[in-house]
């Protein structure tokens, strides 16, 4: 057992920030790409083939841009992992793209087919000869032979709708005039594993997708709006163009399917015949990532952050009890309980904030919180919503309550050691001087922060909890950083904090999406005791992208990493990354990273 260990202090040497077309690792590491865009999936999928790509070929082969990554073992030496296809980048796919309204159909159904997300199975790699009789690694490689649970999932598989929301009118669509069944899911960012063997994977900017806004109903449209959807001016203007070949992403025709994405979706790895689960009960917000910890009576209580400026973050927490190693057991766990949004509010006099991130006269920020109930499956707890208008229109109910507007909040997670629960503020340009307060301290916010929650009774169930800021990201040179008071001069600089994992000390491994010195990468830092504050970096990606999954394995063998978007900027005519195969373009991709000498990560 690694856990409960305190948090010794991390040892590996630190890269510094640079650029470079690789994945960069500390010394005494190794590194092998586990999969690949277009590796074959399903077994009847065929080889991957850049200029003769096609959408049945692709619907079979592992999708594009790779970010939240699950893993479920299969005894020591196999494994299950989850990836998520945020999106696509046509204009390094697909030679002289310019947009949607350009592309060739077959284009935009080969990108509707690489969204959503694989499942494959995979091996442990082994180090001398033959498979067994070498050495063990931290190392993976994808199983050719057994792929029995081996999985896509596109912008087309059917899913289920679940909960209450499920079925409403707001939920129903020509197609669908139950308002239960959808196709697709779209845009999923992050995500997270559940006690019970599942995955949950989140709908973000799925906005994108849409167009015809302009035409919706006029009553339809500020909802629309409020979640980032075009409802004024040329709609299909820069735009994938979906609606060209599959017409429910047209919301002159279909104004509610737009109401149908943005979900956390729950998937069976272990059953590859299982329909996929939108719960309406989680809400419905851009959703970043989901996270579980227990309550004290054995409820499932769901972190969940908004990424969106001057957003929100949520938690759910269930009526019924997770009961343990059961999947069939937990199947409806999440389709009844309370949906809350976060109130902060800061314990420092509002006036020594302003904007320029200085530490108050207390020395921190910190203060109280609550979680203000917007409905549960049964009742809504904000006046003029329904209990359906609230999980549809999530984000309007959220405004109505009073909740506290947040730096973008990208993954919360809870640390398996201590049970605090940590929450990533990538940044947020838009935040003015004197629009910063004690939760978020610095406007602009250019390079993010950290936040810290502490449920009251160290209970996931509570409404109440204090919440600190112990990490406020940049180059430690500036004064407005600030690093749990730790000296500065052995931090490395960072900025943009996007996903969160934890090693088995309970140190947190950040991703980064947006490094302001160099590529973007993944660094640890401890959150308790003598080195709390002690930030380095530990990988950087490839040129182009930003630093995804990451994920530790229960065993600190290996640590999982996406370098999700390679090459972003350039073109197919002029590929800024060629990684990780170096033939003339990239290939988002999934890297399992491990020490030599079989160490902990970390070490
Ligand atoms: Fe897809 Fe919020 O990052
Ligand atoms: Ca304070
Ligand atoms: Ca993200
Ligand atoms: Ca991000």
């Amino acid at each position: 057992n690694h856990r409960g260990r305190g948090n010794p202090r991390l040892r590996f040497e630190g890269l510094q920030p640079g650029t470079s077309d690789a994945v960069e690792i500390p010394d005494g590491y190794e590194q092998r790409v586990v999969v690949r865009w277009g590796d074959p999936v399903l077994p009847e999928a065929p080889e991957f083939d850049f200029t003769a790509q096609t959408a049945e070929a692709q619907a079979k082969q592992f999708g594009y841009n790779c970010d939240f990554v699950g893993f479920q073992p299969l005894g020591r030496d196999r494994g299950l992992l989850w990836v998520n296809h945020e999106y696509t980048n046509e204009a390094l796919m697909f030679e002289g793209y310019t947009d949607g309204n350009d592309a060739d159909p077959e284009q935009i159904r080969i990108a509707m087919a690489a969204h959503g997300g694989s499942v494959v199975e995979i091996r442990r790699e082994f180090e001398g000869r033959g498979r067994g009789r070498g050495r063990r690694t931290g190392g993976w490689r994808l199983s050719r032979g057994r792929r029995r649970f081996n999985r896509r999932i596109t912008a087309s598989t059917p899913m289920e709708l679940t909960g209450p929301a499920a079925g409403d009118e707001l939920l129903r669509t020509e197609a669908d005039s139950e308002g239960t069944r959808v196709l697709g899911m779209l845009n999923n960012c992050a995500g997270g594993t559940t006690p019970w063997g599942t995955i949950l994977t989140c709908e973000e900017n799925y906005n994108q997708y849409f167009v015809g806004g302009e035409d919706a109903p006029e009553e339809s449209k500020p909802a629309l709006a409020r979640y980032g959807i075009a409802t004024e001016g040329d709609t299909r203007a820069d735009n994938r163009r979906f609606d060209r070949v599959d017409e429910r992403f047209d919301l002159s025709r279909h104004p509610n399917e737009a109401n149908r994405f943005g979900y956390v979706v729950e998937i069976d790895p272990y059953d590859p015949d299982s329909t996929p689960k939108k719960h309406t009960m989680l809400g419905r917000i851009k959703h970043e990532g989901a996270n579980i910890r227990i309550t004290r009576d054995g409820r499932v209580a769901v972190y969940m952050g908004d990424d969106e400026r001057f957003d929100y973050i949520y938690k759910f927490v269930s009526e019924r009890r997770y009961r343990r190693g059961s999947r069939r057991g937990n199947s409806r766990v999440l389709e009844s309980g309370t949906l809350y949004v976060a109130k902060l509010r800061g314990d420092s006099p509002e006036k020594e904030f302003d904007g320029s991130g200085k530490l108050p006269s207390d020395g921190a920020f910190d203060g109280w919180g609550e979680w203000i109930p917007l409905a549960s499956h049964k009742e809504s707890f904000v006046e003029g919503f329904t209990v359906a208008e609230v999980l549809v229109h999530t984000r309007l109910a959220a405004d109505k309550a009073g909740a506290t507007k947040m730096d973008r909040p990208e993954d919360i997670e809870a640390s398996p050691v201590t049970g605090k629960i940590y929450c990533a503020l990538t940044n947020n340009s838009a935040r003015e001087p004197g629009q910063a307060d004690e939760p978020n301290p610095r406007g602009p916010n250019r390079y993010g922060h950290i936040l810290e929650i502490t449920e009251r009774h160290n209970d996931a169930a509570a409404t109440r909890f204090r919440w600190d800021v112990p990490i406020v990201c940049g180059d430690p040179e500036d004064p407005a950083t600030y690093f749990a008071g730790f000296d500065k001069s052995e931090v490395t600089a960072v900025s943009s904090p996007d996903n969160l994992t934890f090693d088995g000390h309970g140190n947190l491994w950040i991703s980064t999406d947006g490094m302001a010195w160099g590529n973007d990468g993944l660094f640890a830092v401890p959150v308790e005791g003598r080195h709390k504050g002690h930030l380095t970096m530990f990988a950087r990606v490839p040129n182009g992208a930003e630093c995804c999954g990451p994920l530790i394995t229960e065993d600190q063998k290996t640590v999982f990493i996406a370098p999700q978007h390679p090459g972003d900027g350039g073109s197919y005519e002029e590929p800024q990354s060629t990684w990780p195969d170096h033939e003339g373009f990239p290939r988002p991709s999934v890297v399992s990273i491990w020490h030599g000498r079989g160490k902990d990560i970390g070490s």
